[in-house]
């Protein structure tokens, strides 16, 4: 099998949060970033259309030359990720594989919670399928886990919103709703890729003593210890340090807004997922 770039896809914006953490820790490997900013957000649609839209998004990392792809998106890891590895990746190419970021972020949470209470902010998907509970309970059964759906987060960091009195006020509104449901929570994962950009705010309004889990880097040590624990993979992942994007909207626009997730200019290509 040929050797590519690690793929990494997301709805949008969001999973350059976790492209920045992997190439802080992993910045050997060669790298392509999809975000199908075209159809943002996903966390509001269906199953069979966040299948859809992210088994798209494979084929075309695949087409691309990756034998191994993140969905840097946690509504795509919840809804998408175990159809496509059970189903779709044994008869497409069982060689290559597809990795969620659910799995990483859950198990950083044992070391972290002393009360056992954790809450998870996600975007409506993600909280309705269960995704963050059903994985802790694997692990730690005994940890109480609440959800809270941030459904306007999303489209204030994809518009640019993030840091507006408009932010303000959904973000307080989440935050008094998650702490009402379970005041014992001294957890609290982002389990939205996009929520990094948002940290600030919302550590604003969360008394001091609750732990906020941003998963980029959990999601990078958990990629390097795959990378070490499957050297036939990591055989397949060039290393040139480089890094390509592609975007399903416009490029103008991916660029402008990518600089505020990435800190720096970068090129990126237009491209169709139909
Ligand atoms: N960034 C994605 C996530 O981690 C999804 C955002 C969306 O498209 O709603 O869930």
């Amino acid at each position: 099998m040929q050797q590519g770039a690690i793929g990494l896809f997301d709805s949008g914006y969001g999973g350059l949060t976790i492209l920045e953490e992997i190439r802080r820790l992993l910045p050997q490997y060669d790298y392509v970033y999809l975000g199908d900013n075209a159809r943002t957000p996903y966390g509001t649609r269906s199953y069979e259309v966040v299948y859809e839209f992210t088994l798209q998004a494979v084929k075309r990392l695949f087409a691309e030359g990756c034998p191994l792809i993140i969905l840097a998106c946690n509504t795509a890891s919840a809804k998408a990720l175990r159809t496509i590895q059970q189903n779709d990746l044994p008869k497409m190419d069982s060689r290559r594989r597809v990795l969620g970021i659910i799995r990483p972020t859950v198990e950083s949470v044992a070391g972290l919670t002393r009360t056992n209470h954790v809450g998870v902010f996600g975007t409506q998907g993600t909280i309705q399928s269960e995704s963050y509970p059903l994985e802790i309970h694997k692990l730690f059964p005994e940890i109480v886990v609440t959800g809270e759906a941030c459904p306007m987060w999303v489209p204030l960091v994809e518009n640019g919103e993030y840091d507006s009195p408009g932010a303000d006020f959904f973000i307080r509104k989440n935050v008094d709703s998650i702490l009402k449901k379970d005041s014992l929570i001294d957890t609290l994962i982002l389990g939205c890729t996009h929520y990094p950009l948002l940290e600030n705010k919302i550590r604003q309004y969360l008394p001091e003593k609750i732990k906020i889990v941003s998963q980029g880097k959990y999601v990078a040590a958990g990629l390097a210890d795959y990378l070490k624990r499957h050297p036939e993979m990591d055989e397949l992942c060039t290393k040139k340090a480089s890094v390509r994007f592609y975007t399903t909207e416009s490029e103008r626009k991916f660029a402008d807004m990518a600089s505020v997730f990435l800190k720096n200019e970068i090129r990126v290509k237009r491209l169709s997922l139909e």
